[in-house]
């Protein structure tokens, strides 16, 4: 997906109009028509896709951007930001925003990282389904990737240390661990650990995805199970 960091102000420019969404107001001018089932499958991994969404390029390592106030045009957080749902063991839904830190569309799957004693790594051990939404500004493109996550930590995650920055290795070291009452909002240290950092690797089993195309609204549902052929559905 073409992008570069002009896009940014015309992309919030359209969630600004928001209300409306879809209905007559400025469209990305860099996104291709998704018309057909495969062109509109693989413009979402490309949202999906760090590698692709950050910078128009190919990134490079992680640079702990969630600790700082960089813009979207550094960050890539527009479109690499999703929300992500688990079920709490007393069956409620858990849902939090999460970097995604990359995505394999053969292997249909999505990786993510967090402390390996955050609620979420429970959550996952005790019930691994698991969901993805994602808004895409420039596409004015919802993606919801349901599937299941699995959690990877020692030398499982060993490569996506190696490739992370020395800022952002503090995110997986705090002390006490993430959610523990603390006495003031800075009663904290960060160290970097490894042994905390964990991946979570989410499968995509189904991708749903509207478009709010103009002037009509379009969405498409894919599985695994039929070859990711997908079909349209009403909006
Ligand atoms: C913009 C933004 C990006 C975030 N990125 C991450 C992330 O990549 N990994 C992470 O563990 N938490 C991230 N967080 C914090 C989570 O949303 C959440 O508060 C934290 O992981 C604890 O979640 P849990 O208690 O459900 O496990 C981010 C928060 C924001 C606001």
């Amino acid at each position: 997906m073409a992008r570069h960091p002009g896009d940014v102000q015309s992309a919030r420019h359209s969630v600004a109009l928001g209300a409306g969404l879809g209905h007559g107001h400025a469209m990305a001018r860099h996104t291709p028509d998704l018309t057909t089932l495969p062109d509109v499958l693989a413009h979402a991994w490309d949202a999906l896709d760090p590698a692709v969404c950050a910078t128009g390029a190919k990134s490079g390592p992680e640079t702990g951007a969630e600790s700082g106030p960089k813009t979207s045009a550094e960050t890539g957080l527009e479109t690499r930001l999703a929300s992500f749902a688990t079920t709490a063991p007393d069956g409620t839904v858990a849902l939090r925003h999460l970097v995604i830190r990359a995505a394999d569309r053969r292997a249909a799957q999505i990786d993510l990282h967090t402390d390996a004693r955050s609620a979420k790594v429970a959550q996952i051990v005790a019930n691994p389904a698991a969901a993805l939404l994602l808004w895409c500004p420039d596409a004015t493109m919802q993606i919801r990737a349901n599937g299941h996550a699995q959690v990877l930590t020692g030398d499982a995650v060993r490569a996506a240390w190696d490739n992370m920055q020395g800022a952002a290795r503090l995110n997986y070291g705090t002390t006490p661990a993430p959610g523990t009452p603390i006495r003031a909002p800075g009663a904290f240290d960060r160290h970097a650990h490894r042994d905390r950092l964990a991946v979570l690797r989410q499968s995509v089993d189904a991708l749903d995805v509207v478009i709010l195309s103009d002037p009509q609204h379009r969405r498409a549902v894919y599985t695994g199970a039929d070859g990711w052929a997908g079909r349209w559905v009403a909006p």
